[in-house]
């Protein structure tokens, strides 16, 4: 990832409708968003000049706004026609996508009936993390002091700006601690993800996976599960409580930013990356092709 700062980059960012400067993307201080949290987005990958999924990722952000009580004044055929227009005017092949949603600053207060819902969407080089080998040794997550809220309690399912606060201390923990990531648990204690990806297990060939009913059901998520199918390998998906974690050979966490990437450790547990993760990590490397889309 690049040295400079965010707000530095070249290019242009797909503001409301317009291609505007990068550097000139801006929003006021008194933006709802920015206070109250009322702000969705998605994190998507163009691989080979082409982003992976595009349509459920826009419907998820479309859907994600409606959760918020707003809704996205685009359709999802603009939305994807503006992601893929801008992905070929950034001039990238492989890249990730930031589309983001969120109420602006016509009114100050909790109540912001009327705030204008504004759309922007920026795309940036970031080639995946590591190479396969680096990636093989996996990476080492401490446990997360904050757990995933009760969909009671917070609206779980979107993918809501509000509900990475807690993603953020998280992560910031545990880098302080010298680790990559952090694994939370729910409200009731069982595994639930990490702070930005999802979490998967292996145990005598089988593979064994969170219900996702009180956090993101991720789309990477969904297609390592596809994928794992297609080798016939079995997945349960089902709740697991922390302390099975002593009795797992593997572990890996999958997300469009993390891709499929093999976990070495969390906590006091420790996994040996092996056959199931390699597999995987190679079928969704392989699977995110364009060539492999376009055969479907
Ligand atoms: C908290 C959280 N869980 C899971 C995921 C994985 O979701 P996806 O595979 O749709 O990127 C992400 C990434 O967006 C995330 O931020």
């Amino acid at each position: 990832m690049s040295a400079v700062s965010f707000d530095q980059l070249d290019g242009q960012i797909w503001f409301n409708g317009e291609f505007v400067p990068w550097r000139e993307a801006k929003v006021h201080v008194l933006t709802h968003g920015l206070h109250y949290a009322s702000s969705v987005f998605e994190g998507e990958r163009a691989y080979g000049g082409r982003i992976f999924k595009l349509r459920e990722h826009t419907d998820r952000l479309i859907a994600s706004g409606r959760v918020l009580g707003f809704e996205i004044p685009y359709t999802a055929d603009e939305i994807d026609a503006a992601c893929n227009e801008l992905l070929e005017r950034q001039g990238f092949t492989d890249a990730y996508v930031r589309p983001v949603a969120w109420r602006g600053s016509e009114s100050m207060g909790v109540s912001a009936q009327n705030n204008r819902i504004n759309l922007a969407i920026a795309i940036w080089q970031w080639p995946s993390y590591f190479d396969p080998e680096q990636r093989m040794r996996g990476i080492r997550l401490d446990m997360a002091e904050y757990r995933r809220p009760d969909p009671r309690t917070a609206p779980s399912k979107a993918k809501a700006s509000g509900l990475y606060m807690i993603c953020t201390i998280s992560k910031h923990a545990a880098e302080a601690k010298g680790y990559a990531d952090a694994l939370m648990l729910d409200w009731r204690g069982r595994v639930a993800e990490a702070t930005g990806a999802n979490v998967f297990f292996v145990q005598d060939g089988v593979i064994h996976t969170p219900d996702p009913d009180c956090f993101l059901d991720g789309i990477t998520r969904r297609t390592v599960i596809e994928l794992a199918r297609r080798r016939g390998i079995e997945v349960r998906v089902r709740a697991i409580q922390p302390e099975e974690m002593e009795g797992f050979t593997e572990c890996f966490l999958c997300g469009t930013a993390a891709e499929v990437t093999p976990v070495s450790e969390i906590g006091p547990y420790r996994f040996q990356p092996g056959t199931i993760t390699r597999q995987l990590v190679e079928d969704y490397a392989s699977e995110v092709q364009p060539q492999r889309m376009a055969a479907e």
